[in-house]
């Protein structure tokens, strides 16, 4: 190789380096919130969903309040509910501040999440935890506006007859809807605490 070639891979070396962290730091989870990039204002929007006590209701429902939002569905054997006890636990952490955040799961399986299931499956999460469901067309538009995938898988094997493959992804939004971050799978309960702090203007 010669030096020329040498410096040129180091070049391309360096600025595919770059656009990665680029693309890593994006989405937002480190980068310093708040920073409403024009990435992060594609998340979020108008919803209309029903309530797990069979109220309708909206996005601007929760106006006023955080909401920590997580699509999944009540059959998943395991990777919602771990979800779930995470947020739960994030907002024992958080303490008295967290009658100011709404933790919502939104049903991406509708035909079996009914409000009545919907209803005794948050009960075995935090008492704030709020259920939403709501007509396939419903859920569809809220997975949208969030960028959420799902897609029902059949399953013979199993008693249920099907299964959900979905996105899992935690979303905190600010007291207006607006995107704030995202947490991961299986994110520490401790650093979700911390950011909800800080979003309250406590961290
Ligand atoms: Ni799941």
């Amino acid at each position: 190789m010669s030096r020329l070639t040498v410096f040129l891979a180091a070049l391309i070396a360096l600025t595919i380096g770059t656009a990665g962290v680029l693309f890593v730091m994006l989405p937002g989870e480190d980068a310093g919130f708040p920073q409403r990039s024009s990435g992060a204002a594609l998340i979020g929007g108008p919803f209309e969903l029903v309530q797990h006590d069979g109220k309708p209701v909206t996005n601007e429902t929760f106006n006023g309040e955080l909401m920590l939002i997580y699509f999944g569905f009540t059959f998943c054997p395991d990777v919602c509910p771990t979800e779930l006890q995470i947020m739960s636990t994030a907002l024992d952490l958080v303490g008295e501040d967290a009658a100011q955040v709404r933790p919502i799961l939104i049903s991406i399986d509708p035909e079996r999440d009914t409000v009545g299931v919907m209803a005794q499956y948050v009960a075995h999460f935090h008492p704030r935890m709020t259920g939403l469901t709501g007509t396939p067309e419903q859920i569809a538009a809220a997975a949208r506006a969030y960028r959420i995938y799902y897609q029902r898988v059949e399953d013979p094997s199993s008693n249920a007859a099907y299964t959900m493959d979905h996105s899992s992804i935690v979303y905190l939004m600010d007291k207006e809807g607006q995107f704030i971050t995202h947490f991961g799978p299986g994110t520490q309960p401790e650093k979700m605490a911390e950011t909800i702090r800080t979003a309250l203007g406590n961290g």
